[in-house]
C-alpha cells in the first residue's frame, strides 16, 4: 500500500527555554526533525506533510533543505496532537493509502519498526514499548489482543497508570480512517486539548481493530530539554559507533568519537581518539584520522592520513595518500594525490597539484577584506616555508617558493620565487648591541 507520512512538529517546546523550535535543535549535526523524515523515507512514502507552527518559516526551510517534494502545513494554534494531523486533511485530499503519524520530537523510531507499523493488518495500529519508567507517557489499555484506547498521564486514575505498554505517539490508519475518525474527536479532558489518543477508542466504538505494534523503548525516545538532547544524542552515539565498529571501521577509544547523521567511513579505515565528524562526511576505505581532528563537509580519499590536530572544513577534497599534519586548516580546497600540508598552515579556495609540498607556516591569503580569490598550486610544486601566497595566484608545476616569500605573482612552471627582503650580515655588530644593551640595563638598576 502507499503510504504517506504525516509529521506533527509545530509545538515552541517551552521547555528548551529556546527561540529555536523545538524540532530544529540537532541531534549529531542535524536537526531532529530530519532523523524523523530520515527513517520515514524507507517507506517510499507518496507524500510527506510536516505539520508547523512555532517557528513555522524556519521549519519549513529546514523540511525543504534535505526533501523540497514534503509539504509543510501550518497549525496556527497548538489546540493537539489530533488537531495538528487534521491539518494534514487538504495535502492529503483523494490519498487512500495508509497514512502514519509520527512526532518530529521522538527522532529514533527505526525504518524497520516503520516497515512493520506499514504491514499490519488492522484498521487502526498503534505504535507502543514497555517502558521502563513509564512516567508521563500516556497507557495503552489492552482488551486481548485489542488496543480498547490510550488513556493520557493526566487524565489516568491509579490503577490505569500502573500500565506500562506506552503510546510511543506514531499511529497508523488508512488516510480517509484517519481524518474520519479526528472528525470525532472532541477537547473534554484534563488539558482541553484534541487528542489524537482518543482514536482507538473512536475506532474501537465502530467494531475496527486496533493494534498495537510493539517497539523497543529506545526508538521512542521523546525530547522536551536540553537534557533529553544530550541523551538523545548519546544514544545516537552509542548507536552509530557500535554500527561503524560493526561495518569494520577501527574506533581507537568509540567513546571519543563524534559523529553526525550522515558521516560514511569506510572498512578499515581508523580513527583515533577526540575526533569530531560534523555534517557532510566521508572518510574512504583505509584512511586514518588521528587525534583531535575536526572534519565537516569534506571527503578523503583511500590512504589519506589527517591530522593530529587537523581542520577540514567544508568544500575540501582529499585524494588518495594525502597528508595533513597537525594544526593544519584547509577550507573550499582539493588536494590532488600525494600531496603534502604537514604543519601549521591554511590552505583555504585553493588547489594543489599532485605530489606538491606545502611548507610549514604557508598561508593562502584568500581573503581581501571584501572577495574570496583562489589559489592554485600545480603538481610536484614545493612551496617553501612561511609563503604568503596572496591570492589570486597561480604556482606552476615543478615550481618553488623560497621560505619565507610574500607570493603576489603567478610563478611559471620550473620557476624560482624569492620574494622577500635580502639577507644584510654586519661584521661583530652583534657582539657590540650585546654590550651597550647590557651597559643599559647595569645603569638603570643602580639608579633604582
Ligand atoms: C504525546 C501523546 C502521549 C504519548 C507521548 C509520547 C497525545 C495526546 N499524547 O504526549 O500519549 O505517550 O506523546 O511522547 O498525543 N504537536 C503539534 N501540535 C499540537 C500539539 C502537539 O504539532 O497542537 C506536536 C508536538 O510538536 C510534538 C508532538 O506533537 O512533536 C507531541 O506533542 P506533545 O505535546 O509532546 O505530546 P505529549 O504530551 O508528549
Ligand atoms: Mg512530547
Amino acid at each position: 500500500m502507499k503510504t504517506a507520512l504525516i509529521i506533527l512538529a509545530a509545538g515552541k517546546g517551552t521547555r528548551m527555554n529556546s527561540d529555536l523550535p523545538k524540532v530544529l535543535h540537532p541531534i549529531a549535526g542535524a536537526p531532529m526533525l530530519h532523523h524523523a523524515m530520515r527513517a520515514g523515507a524507507v517507506l517510499d512514502p507518496a507524500h510527506t506533510v510536516v505539520v508547523a507552527g512555532y517557528g513555522a518559516e524556519a521549519v519549513a526551510a529546514s523540511v525543504r533543505g534535505v526533501d523540497p517534494t514534503a509539504q509543510v502545513v501550518i497549525q496556527n494554534e497548538q489546540l493537539g496532537t489530533a488537531h495538528a494531523a487534521a491539518q494534514a486533511r487538504e495535502a492529503l485530499a483523494g490519498f487512500d493509502g495508509l497514512a502514519i503519524v509520527l512526532f518530529g520530537d521522538t527522532p529514533f523510531v527505526s525504518p524497520s519498526t516503520l516497515e512493520a507499523l506499514a504491514g499490519s493488518a488492522a484498521d487502526v495500529t498503534v505504535l507502543g514499548f514497555e517502558a521502563a519508567d513509564p512516567a508521563r507517557y500516556g497507557r495503552l489499555v489492552m482488551n486481548g489482543d485489542q488496543l480498547e484506547r490510550i488513556v493520557e498521564f493526566k487524565d489516568a486514575t491509579e490503577a490505569e497508570r500502573a500500565i506500562t505498554l506506552c503510546n510511543s505517539g506514531v499511529l497508523a490508519a488508512p488516510a480517509p480512517l484517519l481524518f474520519d475518525l479526528i472528525d470525532a474527536v472532541g477537547n473534554d479532558n484534563a488539558q482541553n486539548e484534541y487528542y489524537l489518543t482518543d482514536l482507538p477508542r473512536l475506532a474501537r466504538a465502530r467494531g475496527l481493530s486496533v493494534a498495537v505494534e510493539r517497539c523497543a523503548e529506545a526508538e521512542t525516545l521523546g525530547i522536551n530539554s536540553r537534557a533529553e538532547l544530550a541523551a538523545a544524542d548519546a544514544q545516537f552515539q552509542a548507536t552509530a559507533r557500535a554500527d561503524l565498529m560493526e561495518s569494520g571501521v577501527t574506533l581507537v577509544a568509540p567513546d571519543t568519537v563524534y559523529l553526525s547523521l550522515d558521516t560514511v567511513v569506510g572498512r578499515d579505515a581508523l580513527i583515533e581518539p577526540h575526533v569530531v565528524f560534523g555534517p557532510g562526511v566521508t572518510v574512504e576505505s583505509g584512511a586514518t584520522i588521528r587525534a583531535f581532528s575536526h572534519l565537516e563537509g569534506c571527503h578523503v580519499s583511500r590512504g589519506a592520513i589527517v591530522g593530529p590536530y587537523a581542520r577540514l572544513r567544508p568544500g575540501t577534497e582529499l585524494a588518495e595518500d594525502v597528508r595533513i599534519g597537525n594544526f593544519v586548516e584547509l577550507k573550499n580546497a582539493t588536494l590532488a594525490p600525494g600531496a603534502k600540508v604537514n604543519h601549521l598552515s591554511y590552505v583555504g579556495d585553493a588547489s594543489i597539484g599532485e605530489a606538491s609540498n606545502i611548507g610549514a607556516g604557508t598561508i593562502t591569503c584568500n581573503y581581501d577584506g571584501v572577495m574570496k580569490h583562489r589559489t592554485e598550486i600545480g603538481a610536484r610544486a614545493f612551496i617553501g616555508s612561511n609563503t604568503m601566497l596572496v591570492a589570486p595566484v597561480s604556482i606552476g608545476d615543478e615550481a618553488m617558493t623560497g621560505s619565507g616569500s610574500v607570493i603576489t605573482s603567478d610563478v611559471e612552471d620550473g620557476a624560482l620565487a624569492i620574494a622577500r627582503a635580502p639577507q644584510v650580515e654586519k661584521p661583530g655588530m652583534a657582539r657590540k648591541l650585546f654590550e651597550m644593551l647590557k651597559a643599559k640595563k647595569a645603569r638603570q638598576s643602580r639608579g633604582s
